[in-house]
């Protein structure tokens, strides 16, 4: 078999997609880059014999011979890296986020157009067992049309705040707004239901202790309310509270279904109670809850992470390289509708609370509109249109959080380090 060519920036997160090419038949990985010299070398380590090709800047990396790159490099700079690779003859698998503001959008959108190549957002929660099933169900017409639902993704970082973040003042985590990280929370009900969204209000709460000592400027979580083309509502849950949880709930029409959330925790959602009528109205016949436990999934998805999420996520994207059109990819207008509304929750949140408008940038006319819109809270992309990290402004953290944060990265890099 064909094996797709890839190359992964960021090998941090990224292991988990070399490690997919390192097990798979069809694909495998020919080049690494990361600028930190510790997470070259600990991928150096576990590859051993493999024949790959490692670089310390994107520059030498892009130039090398693959088909595909993965961007696991900082969730606020993908687009001006994928438009790049795209530009360069390369397929692009993204990380979450896809974007950092509505221009990166407009651009992204026109550099997929422009290259024909695919384009995958790598939004695994959709393909947990249970969202996936749901999904399936959805599709079948188990719950009829889709009415209201609910995405959560509560996960408090504090406990591995200093192994993601290094202590860092201005690393991306550090830096961001709490409705931004929203794809987890909305992307699989978007998924299951096929629905645009078209506009949003945003909620947040305050900037708390647990938020002050992990150097985090960001409300400890936000939340979306958004409405979809058919005058559904969602309600979309994420950040810090806590204690950890993801869970969906989608109504439809003649029923409804919703993972387990029984202290569900991150470690992904299979569990899945479906609750539907034959036909709407069909009162007088009570159905008994179908339990799916779990959903079928592939025996190769037991040996990754979030609930076997991260095989599906790059297993469709090469299957989809190699032609398969099925293949279950996160296109790049999808992406957007799944990003936009926490940016434009966020500006609703600036604005007391009034209802946003989210762009579909399908439409050439509406992106020029927003062609120059580089509202953000990273100062090295908002030019003169800089946002604070919280509604009552940006946080001030002394410079004694993040060195508290970076002794313990330091001391734990030296543990790994002397493990490997
Ligand atoms: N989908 C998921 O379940 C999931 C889980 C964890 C992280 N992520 C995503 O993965 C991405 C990476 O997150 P992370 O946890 O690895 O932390 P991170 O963002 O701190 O790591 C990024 C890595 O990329 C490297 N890097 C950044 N810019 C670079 C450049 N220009 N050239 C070379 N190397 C560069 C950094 O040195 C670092 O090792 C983020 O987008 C994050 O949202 C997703």
């Amino acid at each position: 078999m064909k094996k797709v060519k890839v190359g992964v920036l960021g090998a941090h997160r990224g292991r988990t997609m070399i490690e997919y090419c390192k097990n798979a038949t069809d694909a495998e990985v020919v080049a690494v880059c990361d600028k930190a010299p510790y997470e070259l070398e600990k991928v150096r380590r576990d590859a051993g014999d493999l024949p790959v090709a490692y670089y310390d800047n994107f520059d030498d990396f892009i130039k090398h011979d693959m088909d595909a790159v993965v961007l696991a490099n900082y969730a606020n700079e993908h687009a001006p890296f994928a438009i790049r690779c795209l530009d360069a003859g390369k397929h692009v698998f993204s990380e979450v986020l896809p974007v950092q503001t509505v221009a990166e959008a407009v651009a992204l959108v026109e550099a997929v157009e422009r290259s024909g190549k695919i384009y995958a957002y790598g939004e695994n929660y959709c393909y947990m067992a249970a969202p996936r099933e749901m999904r399936r169900l959805y599709k079948e017409g188990k719950i009829g049309e889709f009415e209201y639902g609910e995405g959560e993704y509560v996960h408090n970082c504090e406990p591995i705040w200093f192994e993601i973040t290094y202590g860092e003042p201005d690393h991306w985590r550090n830096n961001m707004y709490s409705t931004f990280y929203c794809t987890h929370s909305l992307g699989p009900i978007l998924h299951i239901t096929g629905l645009r969204p078209v506009s949003v209000i945003g909620f947040e709460s305050f900037h708390n202790a647990r938020r002050f000592r992990q150097g985090s400027r960001a409300a400890a979580y936000g939340i979306e309310m958004v409405t979809l083309e058919n005058g559904a509502i969602v309600k979309s849950i994420h950040g810090g509270l806590y204690k950890n949880n993801i869970s969906y709930v989608v109504y439809g029409s003649k029923g409804r279904m919703e993972s387990a959330r029984e202290d569900a925790g991150t470690g992904g959602v299979d569990r899945l109670y479906v609750n539907a009528d034959a036909v709407e109205g069909d009162y007088g016949n009570e159905k008994p809850v179908e339990t799916y436990l779990p959903a079928e999934q592939d025996a190769e998805s037991a040996n990754y992470g979030h609930g076997g999420s991260d095989y599906y996520s790059m297993h469709f994207f090469i299957q989809k390289i190699l032609g398969d059109e099925s293949a279950d990819v996160i296109g790049v207008y999808e992406a957007l509708d799944m990003c936009l509304p926490g940016m434009f929750a966020f500006r609703s949140i600036l604005e007391n609370g009034r209802a946003m408008e989210i762009p579909d940038l399908r439409d050439p006319a509406e992106r020029e509109r927003w062609r120059h819109d580089t509202a953000c809270t990273d100062p090295n992309a908002a030019g003169d249109m800089l946002l604070p990290t919280c509604k009552g402004g940006t946080p001030d953290i002394p410079m004694e959080v993040y060195d508290a944060v970076r002794e313990k990265w330091e001391t734990f890099l030296a543990e790994r380090e002397k493990e490997d």
